[in-house]
């Protein structure tokens, strides 16, 4: 380890210690969920399963609450749900990383622990350059930086990051986040035999590409990987316009489905499919564990999406990571189910009931004050209406005959009601995980998901309204461990 880097690691330490308390004293802190312990958190990074035991790392600025030269803070786990903080990974200490160790990801080879991720390094005019660069660890807690791997190929401006590897026969791909020279997202194929010699393939999605019109200045986190025979690519794309409930939040992540020809990088997909309709949903990353279940978290939070106005900030943090989610292919769609382990970190069944009425008066459910719960229902025969209210803070609706599900929340910025919402011809089954500031809501079995932050005040009422015109069927509501 360089002397830059002990000295970084240390400073990033030191910001951790002397903010411990005001940190851990925020309302607002998360009690199951990933959160950076001073600083900002964006992208998961390098989610493996290795030698038994998950790793996700994640982009950690620990100086402030806002976006620098980024670091990869660690968590190990063993179930998903219980995490350890680990040591530092990753600090920008070298020339080719020194703006930051940006996002990237992790794969095994030959019983070691290699990340790929970009060094990103911009001079005093803000001139950019990048590098796509390796670290192997032996103990998947140390890592031996390797330097840059892959330059910057022609055609590409300098906005090319995130490298997502993956093994396909006996050899290595890699997707890269990129923009072209003519300024449009694009997703850039590289292949290597070895991990190290790369061969840029050329670009296999993007905006103007596989007939998708315009979408966007800069594609940036993709992921590609196989799923009950398709092949599926993530990405997060800046650059699209709001268009009627979709393309509502300032950037967006989702998914094409279809089928790479590895031998010709080409990439025939369909439509983009946004996969997540709530507030905070951004670049999302996928693994496939050793179960052979392919498990996806994503960033609770977007870009420039008023960042600078989250109330954790005077706690001095902010953001967090998603739940774990497993991936699905099932009749065209990709469906996300909360991994089961989360049933580990259930404490007391504080509700349970069956053949619920719902009228417009609404049943007042009492969680109690815990902050932190999940409530599942499914609706016997199809529900006409449907609404939850909690804490006053945020509601979910559901209309059959416009066919719309909606969140909507008190805005942390304006205090007033804001939504999101989608097309939904039926509602069947809704899972709710609440904590201290988020909510994540799995409808129908994972076939839309809405994820966001919501800051309840002092005040959390304890109680869960359900009203609308349905019978419930089953409904159970667990008081979560934190
Ligand atoms: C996405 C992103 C990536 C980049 C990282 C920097 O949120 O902008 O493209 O690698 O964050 O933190």
């Amino acid at each position: 380890m360089t002397e830059r880097e002990q000295e970084l690691i240390r400073l990033a330490e030191e910001e951790v210690e002397k903010n411990k308390e005001v940190v851990e004293s925020d309302p607002y802190r998360l009690r199951y969920h990933l959160m950076p312990p001073v600083g900002l958190l964006n992208d998961p990074n390098g989610f493996i399963q290795w030698n038994g035991t998950y790793h996700l790392f994640y982009q950690w600025m620990p100086f402030k609450t806002g976006h620098g030269a980024k670091f990869w803070g660690h968590y190990s786990s063993e179930d998903l749900v219980n995490w350890k903080h680990e040591p530092i990974a990753l600090a920008p200490s070298e020339w080719f990383e020194k703006n930051g160790c940006y996002s990237g990801s992790a794969v095994e080879h030959d019983g070691k622990m290699i990340l790929f991720y970009t060094g990103n390094v911009k001079d005093a005019d803000g001139n950019r350059e990048t590098y796509q660069c390796m670290a192997v660890s032996e103990d998947g807690v140390t890592f031996d930086k390797k330097g840059p791997v892959v330059e910057l190929p022609e055609g590409y401006t300098a906005h090319f990051r995130d490298p997502k590897v993956w093994k396909k026969g006996s050899d290595w791909y890699m997707v890269v986040g990129a923009q072209s020279e003519d300024l449009t997202g694009k997703v850039a194929l590289l292949k290597s035999a070895d991990l190290v010699k790369w061969e840029h393939l050329g670009a296999i999605a993007g905006s103007g590409m596989n007939g998708l019109g315009d979408f966007g200045y800069m594609w940036e986190c993709p992921d590609l990987f196989e799923l009950d025979g398709v092949d599926v690519l993530i990405a997060s794309p800046q650059g699209l316009e709001a268009d009627g409930m979709k393309y509502q939040n300032v950037y967006q992540a989702g998914y094409f489905f279809g089928k790479l020809d590895y031998e010709n990088a080409i990439f025939e997909h369909g439509d983009f499919v946004e996969l997540d309709r709530g507030f905070e949903f951004y670049a999302p990353q996928t693994t496939l564990d050793e179960k052979g279940r392919r498990l996806m978290v994503g960033w609770m939070g977007v870009p420039e999406q008023d960042e600078d106005k989250h109330p954790t900030i005077k706690h001095r943090w902010i953001h967090a990571l998603t739940l774990p989610r497993e991936m699905k292919w099932a009749d065209g769609k990709l469906l996300q189910v909360p991994v089961e382990e989360l049933a580990l970190i259930r404490k007391d069944q504080l509700i349970e009931k069956s053949d619920l009425q719902l009228s417009d008066v609404g049943v007042g459910l009492d969680v109690g004050k815990s902050k932190s719960f999940e409530l599942s229902l499914s609706f016997e025969k199809n529900v006409v209406s449907f609404e939850l209210d909690w804490s006053d803070t945020v509601q979910l609706t559901f209309d059959a005959s416009e066919s719309v599900f909606s969140l909507h929340r008190k805005s942390f910025v304006t205090g007033e009601w804001e939504s999101r919402s989608c097309r939904l011809q039926v509602l069947a089954e809704l899972r709710v995980y609440v904590d201290s500031s988020s909510i994540e809501v799995f409808l129908n079995g994972g076939e839309e998901v809405f994820t966001a932050r919501m800051f309840p005040d002092e005040s959390v009422s304890g109680v869960v309204t359900l009203s609308g015109d349905g019978t419930v069927g089953e409904l159970g509501v667990w008081e979560l461990e934190g």
